[in-house]
């Protein structure tokens, strides 16, 4: 029998974009990140992207919060964007907005986020699923490097982002959302187009993590 029509949709999305989280995980710039090779610069760098990506994340929610199929995914517990202004107030200054451009792979991320948003509400869950179960999983990881590396207080200005205040059971919280993936209600097409969606924006994440490390080449 077709294993789309028997198996749980977080096992098959989680399965079928295995492959490009290792690759994700595996980037040059991850690995110098994650092994305190580079600097705060870096760090802040990346957390820029993440604000562009985050403002489209959370700027299409907005107008998807009746919506039948992406609805139940947005949930206020998980907007980031408020905390990213934080972190980036702290890292940069009140003007850190000031001339901020993002990479071009950080640009093309965020069109496709806002062109799902506006257009296909499923494929938006695709990129929900793969930057907020990421960030309550291995977000947490690089959170501990973060403050070990760079000197920010635990859970403190700098690594907001990581700190969901409002999730104090982020493994309740993963269980819950596996269950909205289950109960998505799509046809087998559709579940596989989301799964093809979610392997895009993994790859549009390595995209950004591959023009941050020629960026900042390690030098050491
Ligand atoms: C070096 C960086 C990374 C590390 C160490 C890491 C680590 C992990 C770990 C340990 C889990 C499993 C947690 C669990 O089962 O509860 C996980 C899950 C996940 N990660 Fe990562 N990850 C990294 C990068 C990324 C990136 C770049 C993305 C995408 C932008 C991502 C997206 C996800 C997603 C969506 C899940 C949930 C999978 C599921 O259970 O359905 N991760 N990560």
């Amino acid at each position: 029998m077709d294993s789309t029509a028997t198996t749980p949709f977080s096992t098959l999305i989680r399965t079928a974009s295995h492959e490009q989280h290792t690759e994700a995980e595996s980037s040059t710039f991850m690995g110098d990140m994650l092994g305190g090779r580079l600097g705060v610069e870096a760090y802040t760098r990346y957390t820029e992207q993440l604000w562009f990506v985050y403002r489209a994340l959370e700027d299409g929610a907005q107008s998807l919060r009746e919506d039948p199929v992406a609805g139940p995914f947005i949930q206020p517990e998980l907007m980031r964007a408020g905390e990213l202004e934080r972190d980036l107030t702290h890292l940069r200054g009140e003007g850190w907005r000031e001339g901020l451009e993002p990479l071009p792979a950080t640009a093309a991320y965020a069109a496709r986020v806002a062109e799902c948003a506006r257009e296909w509400p499923a494929g938006y869950i695709a990129h929900h699923y793969t930057r907020y179960l990421g960030d309550l999983s291995g977000g947490q990881i690089i959170r501990g490097t973060a403050e070990k590396t760079w000197g920010f207080d635990r859970k403190g200005d700098g690594v907001r982002f990581y700190v969901f205040e409002q999730i104090p059971n982020p493994a309740a919280f993963k269980r819950d959302y596996r269950e909205l993936l289950d109960a998505v209600n799509a046809d087998d097409l559709e579940k596989q187009r989301v799964m093809d969606e979610c392997k895009r924006a993994f790859a549009l994440n390595t995209a950004v993590f591959r023009e941050l490390g020629e960026v900042f080449p390690l030098s050491a």
